[in-house]
């Protein structure tokens, strides 16, 4: 098969994770009998050196003309770099926003898994840790308040500032579809998360998903309001299957959920619209601190990578030998400085990238 895959390095640590992720890629070509096309797309701070924007046209196209796309990570520090004195629209996270919005990519899966070989990472108490977790949150990605209307102005000289949050029963529907479809090979639970107590957009949402749920008969529907799924997380999370929520919430939840796991450096994304197109990157972000010293941690680059083979091509037997080779280098006692701990040995960066290519077989 031939496989046309676009690459954003990115920025902080983007590219050297999103090279480890093109070696592993090319074992799995070089095994399975495929052919990879690489093409490389220039997006948030690097975008913004070369052209001065974040995101142009024709790295739009160059995404849209491939049939899935590898992404590191975009951004640096906001109180030094000089892409945070640009206005908001120009800096490096409005050209991730805008390529979601550009190729569709309304639902966001974030799988928050608990490895039993990194348990001692995980920052709850052993009782609760113990009974382990493997929660996939189902985030929408296009609409709500990051996409509604806002304004700043100034009336009789108060600043006003304003966001809008919209969602149409549309937008619900389609990413509560995709929602109890991935619940159905799961573990046949969705859990919705709303504000429903307060917000209309909440109340669409909930009624929206009941109707959605009315085909799904296999799969047992809940509703949890945000600030209690907030709790619910750290309390006990191994309730938890498919979290189906809306944009905001679900960017909040995940970065809770990631940290919950003790191994955020672990955790793959893949971000989908309606047809195999799919932008994958990793739930993390792009360390500026530790980026160029081949320290970070390629492995959620990677189980991304694995994800795009699962989802966009259909190729489920590579993204398993690449999900065995990750749990094989972990169980071999490798560790990058993120996951490190006693009795394991300390790898860099390549060197944890090299480990897997050696362990990805037919
Ligand atoms: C994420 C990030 C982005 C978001 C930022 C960088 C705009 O936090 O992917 O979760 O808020 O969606
Ligand atoms: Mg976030």
């Amino acid at each position: 098969m031939k496989l046309k895959i676009a690459c954003i390095a990115g920025d902080g640590i983007g590219p050297e994770i999103v090279r480890e992720a093109r070696k592993v890629l090319d074992k799995v070509a070089q095994c399975f009998g495929h052919e990879i096309e690489y093409t490389d797309i220039l997006m948030g701070g690097a975008s913004i050196d070369v052209h001065g924007v974040p995101l142009t046209e024709e790295a739009v196209s160059a995404a849209k003309a491939a049939d899935a796309v590898l992404m590191g990570s975009i951004g640096g520090d906001a109180a030094t770099s000089p892409w945070y004195k640009l206005s908001p629209e120009r800096r490096p996270e409005a050209g991730l926003l805008g390529i979601r919005k550009a190729l569709n990519l309304f639902a966001n899966l974030r799988p928050a898994i608990l490895y039993p070989e990194l348990s001692g990472a995980c920052p709850l108490k052993t009782e609760i840790s113990d009974k382990g977790f493997d929660m996939l949150i189902m985030r929408e990605l296009t609409g709500g308040l990051y996409f509604g209307e806002r304004k700043t102005v100034e009336e009789n000289g108060v600043r006003k500032a304003t966001d809008t949050l919209v969602y149409d029963e549309n937008e619900i529907r389609r990413i509560a579809v995709k929602g109890f479809a991935i619940a159905q090979k799961r573990k046949k639970k969705v859990t919705s998360v709303d504000k429903a107590n307060v917000l209309d957009s909440s109340r669409l949402w909930r009624n929206v998903v009941e109707e959605v749920a009315k085909d799904y008969p296999e799969v047992a529907l809940e509703h949890m309001l945000v600030d209690n799924c907030a709790m619910q997380l750290v309390k006990d999370p191994a309730q938890f299957d498919v979290i189906l929520t809306e944009n905001m919430f679900g960017d909040i939840l995940s970065d809770e959920a990631s940290m919950v796991t003790g191994s955020i450096g672990m955790l793959a994304s893949a971000s989908l619209n309606d047809t195999k197109f799919g932008l994958y990157e990793p739930s993390h972000g792009s360390a500026p601190d530790i980026a160029g010293k081949d320290i970070a941690n390629p492995i959620a680059t990677v189980l991304s990578a694995a994800m795009m083979l699962r989802y966009s091509f259909d190729l489920d037997k590579e993204a398993d030998a690449v999900e065995a080779a990750v749990q094989e280098a972990l169980k071999a006692g490798y560790r990058t400085a993120d996951i490190m701990s006693e009795g394991c040995r300390r790898v860099s960066c390549t060197e944890m990238g090299d480990l897997l290519v050696e362990r990805v077989h037919k």
